[in-house]
């Protein structure tokens, strides 16, 4: 064998743990396997890179893990799309983060405390105000959070630059299904592909949601989390869209609209402890419709260009699992739960850093996936 590594699942995070891997000749040769590149959750993305609004009170370790992968980010895309030759539809405008109700205000209020409290400042403005800078948001937003930082990314596009990027490196990609990851008891000795065994020396596991059944260590740490979105389009008798993701809460529930070119928005996201329940429901597109049309009025006379469904990989403590766990050669890069897209430039360089031989870089450490799971505190 000619020191082989094999990456199993090719969703934002498996292409890019492949990528790296080639580009800096960690392994002989890389093999990244997947039935169907790029079909999972990493498709049905929003790609929002905002880590200050995905931050509840309690989880810390998230909140500063994520804003370490948004500095990776630009660097991040910059080398992807030079390596690929195709744009990743970076955004830089920001977020607006909006409440509605009164509980939701209340909400908000609780979270801008807790992000002083951790030293992390947001402006906090009214609804007018918000409105003069977004004038997409409609009459029933009654206050809001601007948090310039925060970057988007368009998922599909960053899919296809990471699959030329690979390609240019030398990864070959494998459109089989992988049924689990062998080993002697000491180390891994390959994978079992539709019966057959291909041998491997090491085996990065990035199956999201399906991670847990690849190997007994992985087994009930990670779990699917349902989630639907819609992708929207702005008709030319419509309201623009707004030039900002936009979040909100609506009576409770949480809603996003992120921008994509062409007048598009991805609207999101449902969230269900369903098992993996494919289907797009009635309830969940009702639900997203009437939560954006309270925030963003105009999207009613949108076009509505899809419905989907996919399957967020969930943690106990809502961390990754980076890094080597259970025999030797096997290493995971799974769990990114709600933050997929936003961990990925963290977790190619945490990858990097294990397929090494070195530990995992100080900013990746809470996400060991050799630690014990903790619920979050
Ligand atoms: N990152 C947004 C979501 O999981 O819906």
């Amino acid at each position: 064998m000619t020191d082989r590594l094999v990456v199993v699942g090719a969703g934002a995070v498996g292409a890019a743990v492949a990528w790296v891997a080639a580009r800096d000749r960690l392994a002989g040769e890389v093999v990244l396997v997947d039935p169907d590149p790029g079909s999972g959750a990493s498709r049905v993305a929003g790609g929002m890179l905002a880590p200050i609004s995905e931050a509840w009170p309690g989880e810390r370790e998230v909140l500063e893990l994520g804003a370490a992968s948004l500095a990776l980010w630009p660097g991040f895309a910059e080398a992807v799309a030079a390596d690929g030759g195709l744009p990743v539809g970076l955004r830089r405008e920001g977020t607006v983060q909006v409440a509605v109700d009164a509980a939701d205000v209340a909400d908000l209020d609780r979270v801008v405390e807790h992000l002083r409290a951790w030293g992390r400042d947001v402006e906090r403005c009214g609804g007018r105000e918000l409105r003069r800078r977004e004038p997409a948001l409609g009459p029933a937003v009654r206050a809001g959070l601007l948090i310039p930082d925060d970057l988007a990314v368009d998922n599909r596009a960053l899919l296809a630059a990471l699959e030329a990027a690979g390609r240019a490196h030398g990864v070959v990609v494998s459109r089989r299904s992988v049924s689990r990851v062998l080993d002697d008891g000491v180390r891994v000795t390959g994978i079992e592909l539709d019966g057959e065994v291909l041998e491997a020396d090491r085996v990065v596991v990035a199956a999201g949601a399906w991670s847990g059944a690849l190997h007994p260590v992985l087994e009930g740490r990670v779990r699917p989390v349902k989630g639907e979105i819609l992708r929207v389009r702005a008709r030319r008798s419509s309201l623009p869209p707004p030039s900002r993701t936009v979040r909100a809460a609506v009576s409770g529930r949480p809603v996003y609209a992120v921008p994509r070119e062409g007048g598009r928005l991805v609207v999101g996201a449902t969230q269900y402890e369903a098992g993996f329940d494919p289907d797009v429901l009635v309830g969940g597109v009702r639900d997203l419709v009437g939560d954006v049309e309270r925030v963003l009025p105009g999207v009613a006379d949108y076009a509505l260009e899809e419905a989907a469904a996919s399957f967020r990989p969930g943690t106990d403590d809502n961390l990754p699992l980076l890094g080597p766990v259970g025999p030797s050669g096997l290493f995971a890069a799974t769990g990114h739960g709600r933050n997929g897209m936003l961990l990925v430039a963290v977790t190619v360089g945490a990858l990097a850093a294990a397929l090494r031989g070195d530990p995992l870089p100080d900013a990746a450490r809470a996400a060991a996936a050799d630690r014990s799971a903790v619920a979050p505190g």
